[in-house]
């Protein structure tokens, strides 16, 4: 869903509290640490100053064992760990902020379709129609472990009950009419039972009756994304989402990537202008290349070169800790694969790294690397994100993730690069209206 060709703005606050962020100069500065919201809150105002569209909050319920076979590792260097429920700070920042909209991640995997239709309308309603729901299927072995479950769902079944989820979801929202509600208080009618339907969906995975006992929200529904790079996680996005999010690391593979959407898109029958992708991307600002040069070596310095080989670990489900000098990622990749987990991203790596490169090399560079990088000064950053839209059909926008940190960055990028690109008439300068459905397409 982008209609305009807008670069669309979003930023991933999924990890501002782990992954060496927390030790970043400038974050967390002046706030009291992860425990209330005024870091959120102030984050959104940040966001909305700089009219961007979208604050993410990726999710999983788990603490990795997969480094060492153990959560030392992870709980010592802050790796994806801790992972707090941070769907309460969302009323609260969405107070803080009125155009900005949010995302929230909910697995398909682990919750139920019904659960997760009530709780998106009822965020819906109080965000005033600026929500989004990552809908994701869930690749690591400590959450399924949380979940109940011995062995973790094979992949390709993820996405199966992720289907029949989406189904659910879709039909619950659609069980109560835009306008079903009356209130009339002389004649004492409060909605119209013609305008709420039961749904009686019987599945292999669900058995729902319906109606949801909701009242319809600004937006319906969510504005649905999707984020699996693998063929089913294509095939469900082409199906249900209106936005994907995307972790190609080249230009050439982000057009592949396009290219493989529109394909898919064209045989759910639907159309390319259905679906905006939201590069990931990391972003350095700095006033001058050596400078930006600098601020990453800094970074990459606070990270101790054993904390990749964690990070990695926990993404891929696999135990880095066995690698031995010389190894390099490709030797992984069968052990990788055997998992069933992030194999789109995995093989987006493998693809696209320099072969030769150690796995220690690699590893130690992971949490800045696995994204592509926009860094130096405001106008040169707004060359290259203007190149990348334009080469990819201008249809979505780029979202801020890994390697900044905030407040600080978050700041820097509205302070100085959104105004670059508002000058360029490629940002928009003000929303186009109340929610974020609307804002995605204008
Ligand atoms: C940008 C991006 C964000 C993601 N966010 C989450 C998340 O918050 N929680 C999660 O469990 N998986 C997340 N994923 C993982 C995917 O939804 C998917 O489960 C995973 O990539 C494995 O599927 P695949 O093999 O189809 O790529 C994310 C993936 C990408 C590319």
């Amino acid at each position: 869903m982008s209609r305009a060709e807008t670069i669309h703005l979003a930023a991933d606050i999924s990890f501002l509290h782990t992954d060496y962020l927390w030790r970043m100069p400038g974050s967390w500065i002046g706030y009291p640490y992860y425990g209330s919201s005024e870091f959120y809150e102030d984050i959104a105002r940040i966001a909305d100053r700089g009219v961007m569209d979208m604050l993410f909050f990726g999710d999983t319920g788990g603490t990795s064992e997969d480094y060492g076979g153990n959560h030392e590792a992870v709980v010592r260097y802050g790796a994806k760990w801790p992972r707090h429920d941070m769907t309460p700070m969302i009323p609260l920042m969405a107070k803080a902020a009125p155009g900005v909209g949010f995302a929230l991640t909910l697995s398909t995997t682990y919750h139920h379709p019904f659960h997760c239709a009530r709780l998106f309308n009822a965020l819906d309603h109080v965000t005033r129609g600026r929500i989004a729901w990552n809908a994701v299927t869930s690749a690591y072995k400590n959450e399924a472990a949380n979940y109940g479950f011995d062995e973790m769902m094979d992949h390709d079944e993820r996405y199966v009950r992720a289907d029949e989820f989406l189904q659910v979801a879709f039909k619950l929202w659609d069980s109560i009419e835009p306008d079903a509600l009356i209130l009339d208080r002389e004649r004492g009618i409060y909605a119209d039972p013609k305008k709420v339907h039961r749904i009686d969906h019987r599945g292999r995975y669900f058995n729902v009756r319906g109606p949801l006992p909701a009242l319809p929200s600004p937006q319906q529904r969510p504005v649905v994304i999707q984020a699996g790079l693998s063929g089913p996680g294509m095939k469900l996005a082409a199906t249900y989402a209106e936005l994907q999010f995307s972790t190609r690391r080249t230009l050439a593979s982000m057009k592949q990537h396009r290219q493989a959407l529109d394909a898919a898109l064209a045989a759910a029958g639907r159309k390319p202008r259905d679906i905006g992708i939201l590069w990931s991307i990391r972003i350095q600002v700095a006033d001058s290349d050596a400078h930006a040069a600098e601020q990453e070596r800094r970074y990459l310095e606070s990270i101790p070169p054993e904390a990749g080989l964690v990070e990695m670990s926990a993404q891929y489900g696999v135990d880095f800790s066995t690698a031995k000098p010389g190894m390099r990622l490709s030797d992984f990749a069968d052990e990788v694969r055997a998992q069933k987990g992030n194999l789109g991203s995995f093989e987006e790596l493998l693809k696209t790294i320099d072969p030769n490169q150690s796995l220690k090399e690699f590893a130690h560079r992971f949490l800045v690397d696995r994204i592509l990088t926009a860094a130096g000064t405001p106008t040169k950053i707004a060359d290259t994100l203007e190149e990348l839209h334009h080469e990819t059909g201008a249809n979505g926008g780029f979202i801020l993730g890994r390697g900044y940190s905030a407040p600080d960055n978050i700041r820097e990028f509205v302070d100085y690069v959104v105004p670059e690109l508002q000058r360029r008439g490629l940002a928009k300068k003000k929303y186009a209206g109340p929610t974020l459905r609307e804002n995605l397409n204008g």
